[in-house]
């Protein structure tokens, strides 16, 4: 059976405090449980939520190994309309969980997205009342509590001062570059790199890629573009950021460049790594890239009529659905045993599923002539019947 166009369910919950609007959409369930992040952003959608869940239904299934011990869940996710600085966001945040808590407590398990941090999200759904944001699978799970000390000593893991959590993703990114440069016979050192957004998924993605050799040349926050054509001192930039990932500005060096907004957008670079906002790059900003790849760390950043015009241009997309999984498969892996509560081993993890990811799909992608998106959904459209049919949805 394939899944239907629309959601199993979508809600709009109001703030009754503040009047704000926040949303929750399960696109599919498998085994009874779904898994999807949680954003907080002014000006956010229930139409951006139901992409996203859709995404998230797919990063699931694209992760199906029959060998594993995690079985992919369905997608959900959720999305508070609110500045994540607003003074009330918490606020409005505790009271969004609360209204969930009968969702979270049976089907949806959530965690950090844009605008929030899983430090953040754990204290305010204690706060509503909840023992975990993801406590919905823990009926699936074979010891509970060892794994649930598996997870949170993963989460305690620290790397160079970065927690694990905030590094995973980074790092399925970064690979994902890295398995296309392969691919193209692109050699690392001296490639060139634009980053829009220093948060968890930029900040990671920049961290790896600038281990590998390659050169960060600019990078976006929500302040602006910061550049360097020689390259950025990137570690220096992850440590001058705030808790959002604003990069304080006189962590930058001499020859830094302060510039605008959009200027990552139009770098002199060959990989552009869009991992801010949703609808980052549209039919018209598109004409501005000179880049060879861009590679989807954020969640739906390149638009539909955008992608089709870079195609023409021989501009290749790396979708989202694939490129940015890493983080949720982590957390999974981490649960239900297949990876312990190690950074050697989740990065050699998640670097060896991401690779073989990205060649399945753009192996794919050739054979059928079509893009890397589609190529992922063609994937994604083998799979979910078989994950449907073996595992159903609902326990
Ligand atoms: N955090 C995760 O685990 C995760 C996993 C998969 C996908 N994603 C996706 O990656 C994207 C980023 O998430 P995150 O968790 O890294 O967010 P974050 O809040 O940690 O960081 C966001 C970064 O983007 C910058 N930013 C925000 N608005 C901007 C704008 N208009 N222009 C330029 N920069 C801007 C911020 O300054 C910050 O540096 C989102 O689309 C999210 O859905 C996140």
């Amino acid at each position: 059976m394939t899944a239907p166009a629309t959601p199993l369910m979508s809600l709009t919950w109001t703030d009754h405090v503040t009047g704000r609007h926040g949303y929750l959409v399960v696109d599919r369930l498998v085994r009874g449980v779904s898994s999807g992040g949680l954003r907080m952003r002014q000006g956010c959608t229930l139409d951006e939520v139901a992409g996203l869940a859709r995404g998230m239904t797919m990063k699931e299934a694209l992760h199906y190994n029959p060998q594993g011990r995690y079985i992919p869940l369905g997608g959900a996710k959720g999305g508070i309309d609110c500045d994540p600085q607003d003074p009330q966001a918490y606020g409005v945040l505790v009271r969004y969980l609360r209204a969930m808590r009968p969702y979270i407590e049976s089907f949806w398990t959530t965690g950090e997205d844009l605008g929030l941090t899983q430090d953040l999200v754990d204290r305010a759904a204690e706060e509503a009342g909840l023992v975990s944001s993801i406590q919905a699978v823990y009926p699936l799970l074979d010891d509970e509590t060892a794994a649930r000390r598996r997870l949170a000593d993963a989460f305690a893991v620290d790397v160079d001062g970065i927690g694990l959590d905030e590094l995973v993703g980074g790092c399925g990114v970064a690979e994902s570059v890295l398995a296309a440069l392969d691919r193209a016979g692109v050699p690392y050192e001296g490639t060139r790199v634009s980053v829009q957004g220093l948060g968890t998924m930029g900040g990671a993605t920049a961290r790896f890629l600038a281990r590998a050799g390659l050169r960060v040349v600019a990078v976006a926050d929500v302040k602006g573009t910061v550049a360097n054509p020689e390259g950025l001192d990137v570690d220096a930039l992850l440590a001058a950021r705030d808790a959002y990932g604003t990069v304080d500005r006189s962590a930058l060096r001499e020859a830094d460049r302060e510039l605008p907004g959009d200027a990552w957008l139009s770098a002199d670079a060959e990989v552009l790594v869009p991992a801010a906002v949703s609808y980052a790059v549209d039919a018209a900003n598109q004409e501005q890239i000179t880049a060879r790849w861009i590679v989807e760390a954020a969640n739906m950043p390149v638009l539909p009529e955008a992608e089709e015009l870079l195609a023409r241009r021989g501009i290749t997309v790396l979708p989202d659905v694939v490129v940015n999984s890493g983080t949720n498969a982590w957390w999974w892996w981490t649960l239900f045993g297949d990876i312990d509560a190690n950074a050697d081993e989740a990065f050699a993890y998640t670097r060896r599923s991401m690779r073989a990811l990205i060649d399945q799909m753009l192996a794919r992608a050739e054979a059928d002539g079509t893009t890397p998106r589609a190529a992922a959904h063609a994937i994604v459209a083998d799979r979910l019947p078989v994950i449907a049919e073996r595992f159903g949805w609902y326990r």
